[in-house]
């Protein structure tokens, strides 16, 4: 029997790796996708990055500097659920990529390196995680070397994250005893992930023999200690994002993993209600609506293709489907949407909310678009940030001005920078929020376009998107200021200043005027 969308809903679990570099994402990652069965050998997921980078132009960046900038999506099925994995760059360069992915997901497994507890990026993608009120699954890596207490790394989370804390597991030994974990919620344990379910056993005392003797005592204390101390799991706590479960492991030698992969089926919850502008959608209504989080140029260079990441969030997406595009309201044949899965990408003849595909396209899609079966809505929420460095783009050749400006145009319809266009008709100023973004752009714009360019400061230095209560408050702001006035890729305007001081100071001189550091992606603009 066919299954009911609901049921399909039910199964999909999508979300996101969140990790301060090196703490064992990429590893973790190739591990769930190992475990889930979607990939054969260990190594699978590092090759094909490499392979993707020695076929790409532009992404010698990455491998010349030895970053992941892609980000992509991998999808497995593991006992009965459907999971969808989005990755995020690494690098903080990338960060808005990273933020407009983490609206696409509905869970986080936050991995921290144990020797190292919360580091800078971990704090602040956990911030984002907690904008958007995602519930986090907490995965310690490294258990197998030198690590900190398990006690002090959990008062860490609790104390820098204002996170509560329920450890499910419980490590077996550490650094060089390291062999597994004690389950306390169920009373099993397990050794490695190459054994799929846990073993019965009668409390942490029947569990000590598998440590060197001088071990053991301090084993059997210890996860007494936790059992008493540390708080029950609270599953509602967990989905409104006030209490993390808690993992030990080590993704490089095969530990935990499962222990994550369960938690993810059984707690993580089901594809979210997503708030637009008209309504709330819920992932089970009948029609299809979906929204675009990311674009992605160049993934198969023969065919330049440029790929759209629509994360759908209501009913079921069917190959061939027509779906009305919110921002023109005209209509789009998706006669070609993938999946796409370790090694491969597959055409996806129908996909669920909570689910990811691959829209290819000519540029007619762009960030933070809405797909709906016809009707009028628009997805609120894929932020746009303000960038912390502007630069003028100069160019060699100036006979080539048009090109560029097409160019610029596409690049900023794909996230890779943002474009803003003077009011007063000077040259378009772009904006990054990472310094390794105008490398990308650079380096795209000679490998595509044939146009080499530089880049030289412009007399502002920050941005913020304006508006008013009163259309004639901004309409004055706009005439008086003009010089001073940018319009962005979507005609808003943005009020340029010459550095923070400026920015207070005319915010002063004119309270009418709304000056914000984060747009959503055209919000108000239904067609
Ligand atoms: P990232 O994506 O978060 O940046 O981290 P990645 O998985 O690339 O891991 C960073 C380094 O940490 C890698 O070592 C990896 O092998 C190691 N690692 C990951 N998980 C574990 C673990 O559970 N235990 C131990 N001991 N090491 C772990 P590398 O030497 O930098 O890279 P490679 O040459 O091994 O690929």
């Amino acid at each position: 029997m066919a299954e009911s969308l609901a049921e399909a809903v039910s199964r999909r679990r999508t979300f996101a790796i969140i990790a301060h570099p090196d703490a064992g994402k990429t590893t973790l990652t190739e591990k769930l996708l190992l475990f889930g069965g979607a990939i054969q050998l260990a190594g699978e997921v590092k090759a094909k990055k490499d392979r993707m980078q020695t076929r790409s132009d532009w992404m010698k960046i990455e491998r010349e500097r030895g970053i992941s900038v892609v980000t992509s999506v991998m999808t497995f099925e593991y006992n009965d659920n459907v999971f969808n994995i989005l990755d995020t760059p690494g690098h903080e360069d990338f960060a808005d990529d990273t933020y407009r992915t983490l609206t696409a997901v509905d869970a986080a497994v936050m991995v921290i390196d144990a020797a190292k507890g919360i580091e800078p990026r971990t704090l602040k993608l956990f911030e984002v995680c907690r904008m958007r009120d995602i519930p986090i699954i907490t995965f310690i890596n490294k258990m197998d070397r030198e690590s900190r207490d398990p006690f002090e790394i959990l008062d860490e989370v609790e104390e820098k994250l204002a996170l509560d804390t329920a450890p499910i597991t419980w490590p077996i030994g550490r650094s060089k005893t390291f062999c597994g974990s004690y389950n306390i919620a169920a009373n099993t344990v397990r050794g490695s992930d190459t054994e799929i379910e846990g073993t019965p056993v009668n409390g942490p005392q029947s569990v000590a023999g598998r440590l060197p003797e001088n071990e053991r005592q301090v084993f059997v204390e210890e996860t007494e200690l936790a059992i008493e101390a540390c708080r029950p799991f609270d599953r509602q706590a967990f989905l409104e994002g006030h209490m993390t479960p808690v993992f030990f492991g080590s993704a490089l030698r095969n530990y935990g993993v499962r222990d994550l992969i369960n938690a993810l089926g059984d707690f993580a919850p089901p594809p979210r209600d997503q708030v637009a502008d008209t309504r709330t959608v819920h992932a089970t209504d009948d029609k299809m609506t979906a929204f675009v989080f990311k674009i992605q140029a160049n993934m198969d260079p023969n065919h330049r293709d440029r790929i759209a990441f629509a994360r759908i969030c209501s009913g079921k997406l069917e190959r061939g489907m027509k779906a009305r595009l919110a921002r023109t309201g005209k209509q789009l044949g998706l006669t070609a949407p993938q999946f796409f899965f370790a090694s491969q990408r597959q055409l996806a003849d129908t996909a669920y909310a909570g689910d990811v595909v691959g829209i290819p396209n000519h540029g007619t899609l762009r960030i933070g678009d809405t797909l709906t079966e016809g009707e009028s809505l628009v997805f609120q929420g894929v932020p746009n940030f303000s960038p912390e460095i502007l630069r003028r783009v100069r160019l060699e050749d100036a006979m080539k001005a048009k090109k560029l400006k097409e160019a610029l145009q596409q690049m900023a319809e794909e996230g890779v920078v943002q474009l803003f266009s003077p009011e007063d008709g000077s040259p378009a100023i772009v904006g990054v929020v990472g310094a390794l973004q105008l490398d990308v752009l650079k380096e795209r714009l000679m490998a595509e376009y044939g146009l080499p360019v530089s880049f030289e400061m412009s007399r502002f230095s920050v941005c913020r998107w304006i508006s008013a209560e009163q259309p004639a408050d901004l309409e004055k702001f706009l005439t008086v200021k003009r010089g001073d006035i940018a319009r962005d890729l979507d005609g808003d305007p943005v009020f340029l200043a010459q550095d923070g001081f400026s920015l207070r100071y005319e915010s002063e001189r004119h309270p009418a005027i709304k000056m914000v550091a984060i747009k959503e992606y055209h919000a108000a603009k239904a067609a």
